[in-house]
């Protein structure tokens, strides 16, 4: 069995941004130190269906599927950009995908999961949705967020949320880790308590055409909510004809993370997505958790088209590189959290953390070692009290950074591969090996400090490489140590020979 994890799937009705981004890239630092530990898979994709897709496209006089083709392009080539290492790739217009949804469909129409009425009510164009009394605010009105709001009568299939209420209240109680961070399990307990209805999961021809068409009922495409949801299985081989290329099912679920905002835990994957894998037959045991984010904001204020504010990260890439981006979007938030995205606080983090941190330790480590020894280093067991004090450090950052990944905590992580650096930092300063070299008596000394230096900053190189992928493997390069690249503490042998070094961290003008 693989480690799963999957991300959201991302809208295509418009350009890709730093919010994008950064949960992709999360996903990849995960798996990609995952993958160090066991086999693991990422699945990432493009939601490419729905009401907004059909509206931006016919804005611009274009068929959707050029529209969300053209989107799609966006996002794939911003991925290669950024490093991110995806094993599949979900996009909801794959044929592939469009069979196994109207399976998923069929099955539970015979099941007597889906029915058919009539529903007269307030319709959310932007939204995509029917509103009931709860939607309105204090002032009894549907606020600016539900966009145009019309009345509407229609008939529709729905899915039958309500009878399922009793057993996702009990599942989500009795599974605390379902949720993480744990500050959303309560949040979730309480949107599933004010449940009530069923899901419309059809919408007629008319009002919309760009969707998957009910196997059963050809004058209706299925809801983008409810196809976009099962990419999580389709992708995953659910369903899939033989010889289909998608993996087998069994070697990947049940899915060990979706990775998504906060804003789309409730109702969408915190009560819709359970309950349809429960209706499909899917056992307890088998429910994937939830992995939720919090948002970039740009000086407190949402990211929006309106406001100017979107920040491109294609852009970012060109300016810093895709580990300067990687590195800030990792480093400045806790997961669950929301953070300020500011080109600012990522000049910092890279100046002060990289550049003059890690990079510095590299770089002096090997110039040293080339100095003073030709770049050998050699191991002599001086039991000098601050060397075995970094040992013993190096050891417990190890633990710290293991113990933050498993809670998908990254900034955590680094915080522990930062601390090292500094006491690595500092043991340059404490034994000043340029003195030592003056004195012979102290050759092993040396020796025992330039093996250290070079050890640790192998380690670091090893610690951080899921999250700068490159820059690690440059510095591994330069220590000769690509085949050391491990997460273990004392890697490098006896008599290890160095190569030479060039800066990796590149100093931004302001
Ligand atoms: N298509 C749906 C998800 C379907 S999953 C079956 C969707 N797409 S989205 O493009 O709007 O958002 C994709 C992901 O990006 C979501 O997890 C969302 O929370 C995340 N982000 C969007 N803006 C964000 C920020 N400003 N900051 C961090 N993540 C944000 O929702």
């Amino acid at each position: 069995m693989k480690y799963f994890v999957t991300t959201a799937i991302d809208y295509t009705n418009a350009a890709p941004h730093i919010g994008h981004a950064y949960e992709k890239i999360l996903a990849d630092v995960i798996v990609r130190y995952r993958r160090t530990q066991e086999p693991a898979f990422l699945l990432i994709g493009v939601d490419q269906h729905g009401q907004k897709v059909q509206q931006a496209a016919q804005k611009e006089g274009i068929a959707p599927a050029e529209f969300a083709n053209r989107v799609t392009d966006l996002f794939l080539a911003l991925w290669e950009k950024l490093n991110i290492r995806r094993d599949g790739w979900a996009a909801t217009t794959d044929p592939r995908h469009r069979r196994a949804v109207q399976k998923v469909l069929q099955a539970l129409h015979d099941k007597g999961e889906l029915y058919k009425a009539k529903y007269s009510g307030y319709y959310s164009v932007r939204q995509e949705q029917f509103l009931t009394d709860r939607e309105r605010n204090a002032d009894g009105e549907f606020g600016a967020e539900w966009g145009e709001v019309i009345l509407l009568e229609e008939e529709n299939w729905y899915f039958c949320l309500a009878k399922h209420k009793e057993w996702l209240l009990n599942f989500v109680r009795n599974r605390p880790g379902f949720v993480i961070p744990a500050f959303r399990h309560a949040e979730l307990l309480n949107a599933i308590d004010r449940l009530s209805g069923d899901l419309c999961v059809s919408r007629p021809k008319e009002r919309l055409s760009w969707g998957i068409e009910f196997p059963f009922d050809p004058g209706y495409v299925t809801y983008v909510w409810f196809d976009a949801l099962l990419n999580y299985v389709t992708f995953a081989g659910y369903e899939a004809d033989l010889g289909s290329g998608l993996p087998n099912f069994a070697d990947l679920w049940p899915c060990q993370a979706h990775i998504i905002g906060k804003d789309i835990m409730v109702p969408a994957h915190g009560i819709y997505w359970p309950i349809m894998l429960h209706a499909m037959g899917f056992p307890d045991d088998q429910m994937p958790r939830l992995a939720v984010h919090g948002w970039w904001n740009i000086e407190g204020a949402k990211m929006s088209k309106s406001l100017g504010n979107v920040v491109d990260p294609a852009r970012l890439v060109e300016r810093f590189g895709a580990d300067a981006v990687r590195y800030y979007l990792m480093r400045d938030i806790a997961t669950g959290h929301d953070a300020d995205f500011s080109v600012e606080r990522l000049l910092v983090r890279y100046h002060s953390e990289l550049a003059n941190g890690f990079g510095n330790l590299v770089n002096r480590t090997i110039n040293m070692v080339q100095r003073y020894r030709s770049g050998r280093i050699r191991k002599t067991g001086s039991g000098d009290s601050d060397i075995e004090a970094l040992k013993a450090s190096a050891v417990a950052a190890l633990g710290r950074y293991k113990e933050a990944f498993d809670q998908f905590l990254p900034h955590a992580a680094l915080e522990a591969a930062n601390d090292l650096v500094t006491q690595a930092n500092g043991l340059v300063e404490l034994k000043a090996p340029w003195k030592l070299a003056k004195d012979p008596a102290q050759s092993d000394l040396l020796d025992d400090v330039l093996f250290y230096l070079t050890e640790t900053s192998r380690f670091v190189a090893s610690l951080m490489a899921p999250i700068i992928p490159s820059a690690a493997e440059k510095i591994l390069q330069q220590l000769n140590a690509t085949v050391y690249n491990r997460l273990a503490w004392g890697e490098l042998p006896d008599q290890h020979q160095l190569a030479t070094p060039s800066p990796v961290f590149p100093r931004f003008e302001e």
